[in-house]
C-alpha cells in the first residue's frame, strides 16, 4: 500500500525525460510561438459554439460576466500550471506533476482524468465542427441528411419547420476519423502551420468585433441579468455562475502548452509567458465577442449550432445599403470557414496529447504494455492514437454537445483543483527546487485557484456530476485491478530502490 502516495523524484522524471529518445524534440519554439500555441488550442468550440447556448440557456447577456469568471478561474490555475511547467519542463502533463507531487494513485486518478479534458474534449471539438460544417454546406445549397447531423433522438427542425429525429452526428465521427489517420500518419503540429490556423481564427473573431459592434442593439443587453427563473442555473446570478461552468470550456487549452515544455528554447522563463499570454489575450477577445454578439440578437436566438454566424447575419441585414455591407455580408462564410479551420486545429492538439499521456501511464505500468507502442515507420503513438480516435469518434457521433462539454469541463476543473493542490506539496516536499516562475502568493493563489474551481463544479448540474463519479469509479476499480499491481514505482520500491 505504501507506494499508493510514494512520488516519483523531479530528477527520476528529468532523466526518463532525457533517456528517451522520442522525447529528443527540437528546443525551437520561443515565446510568440508559445503565445500562439496556446491561441490555437484554447479558440475552439467553446467560443464558436456554447457561449451562445450557454447564454440562450444559462445566463442571458450576462455571459459576459461568466466570461470574466471563467477566465479569473483559469488564471489562477494557469499561474499553477506555469510554475509545475517551469519547475518540472518535461512530459508536461497534469498527471505527470501528479507523480511528482501527491503521489501515484493521484497521478492516476489526474490522468484518468485528463481523459474527458482531452478524449472528450476532442469529441466536444468534433460536434461543434460538425454543426459548422453543416451550416457552410447549407449556405451552398447542399443539404446535409439532418438524420446522420446530430445525437441520436436530437430533434432537428428543418427549413420547413417539419422535424426529424436525429440517429447519428456522421461528420462529426467522419472528422475524428480524420484526424486520426493523420495523427498515425504523423502529422506535425509545426509551429508555423499552428500560428496560419491562429492568425486566420483571431482575424476573424476580431472581424465579428468590430463589423459586429457597428450594429449592436443596446436593448438586446436589457436585462443584462435575466432574472432567475426559480431554479438554480436558469438565470439570474446562479445562471452566471452555470454559464461559467459551461463555458469555461472555452479557456480549456492554455494547459496544452506545457506539453510543449521541452519544444521551448527556454521554458523556464517562456512556458509563463506562453501560458499566462495565451490566456490574457484569450480572455480579452472572448468578453468583446460575447458582449457583441448578445448584441446583434435577441439571446434566445443563440442555443443553436452555429451561433456566431446566427448573430453576424443579423448584422448583415442591418449594414444592407451601407458601407459595411460588402465586408459584413461575407462575414457569415468567413465565421464559418475560420470556425470549421480553427476547430481542426483544436482536435489535432487535443488527440495529439491524449496519447501521450496513456503513453506515460503505460511507462510507469498504470496501463498496459501495449498502450506504449511506437510505429516503427510512423514513430507515433499508433495504438494509442488509434484507440483514442475510436472513443473520440463514438462520443462525437452518439452524444449532444451540452453534455459533452459540460463533463470535459468537469473534469478539466478537477484536473485544476489538483494541480493548484500540487504547488503546495511541491513547494512543502521540495523545497530545494526552485523554479524561475513561482505562483505568486502561495499557498492564497493556489487554494483560491482550487476554491474557485471547486465553486465551478458544484454549479454544473447533477447528472454531469454523476457522470463523474461514474467515469472515476470506473477509474479506481481500473487501478485496483490493474495499475496497483503492475506499478513499476511499486516493483522498484519493493526491490529496495527507489
Ligand atoms: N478551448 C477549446 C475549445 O473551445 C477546447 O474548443
Amino acid at each position: 500500500m505504501s507506494h499508493l502516495l510514494a512520488t516519483k523524484s523531479i530528477e527520476q522524471l528529468r532523466a526518463e525525460a532525457a533517456e528517451s529518445g522520442e522525447h529528443s524534440l527540437k528546443r525551437v519554439l520561443g515565446p510568440v510561438n508559445l503565445i500562439s500555441l496556446g491561441i490555437g488550442a484554447i479558440v475552439g468550440t467553446g467560443i464558436f459554439v456554447l457561449t451562445g447556448q450557454a447564454a440562450a440557456q444559462y445566463s442571458g447577456p450576462a455571459i459576459v460576466l461568466s466570461m470574466l469568471l471563467a477566465g479569473l478561474v483559469s488564471a489562477f490555475a494557469g499561474l499553477c500550471y506555469a510554475e509545475f511547467a517551469s519547475s518540472v519542463p518535461i512530459a508536461g502533463s497534469a498527471y505527470t506533476y501528479g507523480y511528482a507531487t501527491l503521489g501515484e494513485f493521484f497521478a492516476w486518478i489526474i490522468g484518468w482524468d485528463l481523459i474527458l479534458e482531452y478524449a472528450l474534449g476532442a469529441a466536444t471539438v468534433a460536434v461543434g465542427w460538425s454543426g459548422y460544417v453543416v451550416s457552410f454546406l447549407h449556405d451552398f445549397g447542399i443539404q446535409f441528411p439532418a438524420a446522420l447531423s446530430a445525437a441520436p433522438g436530437t430533434v432537428v427542425t428543418l427549413a420547413d419547420q417539419t422535424t426529424v429525429t436525429a440517429v447519428l452526428n456522421l461528420p462529426a465521427v467522419l472528422i475524428a476519423l480524420a484526424v486520426t489517420l493523420l495523427l498515425v500518419i504523423g502529422i506535425q503540429e509545426s509551429a508555423n502551420v499552428n500560428s496560419a490556423i491562429v492568425i486566420v481564427k483571431v482575424a476573424v473573431v476580431l472581424l465579428v468585433i468590430v463589423a459586429g459592434a457597428a450594429f449592436v442593439n443596446r436593448q438586446h443587453w436589457v436585462p443584462f441579468i435575466p432574472p432567475n427563473q426559480g431554479t438554480f442555473g436558469a438565470f439570474g446570478w446562479s445562471g452566471i455562475a452555470r454559464a461559467a461552468g459551461v463555458i469555461f470550456f472555452a479557456y480549456i487549452g492554455f494547459d496544452a502548452v506545457s506539453t510543449a515544455a521541452q519544444e521551448a528554447k527556454n521554458p523556464q522563463r517562456d512556458m509563463p509567458i506562453g501560458i499566462l499570454g495565451s490566456l490574457a489575450i484569450c480572455t480579452v477577445l472572448y468578453v468583446a465577442v460575447s458582449l457583441v454578439m448578445v448584441g446583434l440578437v435577441p439571446y434566445t436566438q443563440l442555443g443553436v449550432p452555429a451561433p456566431m454566424a446566427v448573430a453576424i447575419d443579423a448584422a448583415r441585414e442591418q449594414a444592407a445599403g451601407t458601407v459595411w455591407a460588402g465586408l459584413v455580408g461575407v462575414m457569415p462564410f468567413l465565421v464559418k470557414l475560420g470556425a470549421i479551420a480553427g476547430l481542426s486545429s483544436v482536435m489535432v492538439v487535443m488527440m495529439l496529447g491524449q496519447p501521450r499521456i496513456f503513453y506515460s501511464m503505460a511507462h510507469d505500468g498504470l496501463l498496459p504494455a501495449w498502450a506504449k507502442k511506437i510505429h516503427p515507420r510512423f514513430r507515433t503513438p499508433h495504438v494509442t492514437t488509434i484507440v483514442t480516435g475510436c472513443a473520440v469518434a463514438v462520443a462525437a457521433g452518439f452524444t449532444p454537445i451540452n453534455i459533452l462539454g459540460e463533463l470535459v469541463s468537469i473534469g478539466t476543473l478537477m484536473a485544476f483543483v489538483i494541480v493548484s493542490l500540487g504547488i503546495i506539496f511541491l513547494r512543502r516536499r521540495r523545497p530545494d527546487v526552485v523554479a524561475p516562475f513561482r505562483t505568486p502568493w502561495v499557498p492564497v493563489v493556489p487554494i483560491l485557484s482550487a476554491t474557485v474551481a471547486l465553486l465551478l463544479m458544484t454549479s454544473l448540474p447533477l447528472p454531469t456530476w454523476e457522470r463523474l463519479l461514474v467515469w472515476m469509479a470506473l477509474g479506481i476499480a481500473i487501478y485496483a485491478g490493474y495499475g496497483y499491481r503492475h506499478s513499476e514505482l511499486r516493483k522498484r520500491i519493493e526491490a529496495g530502490g527507489r
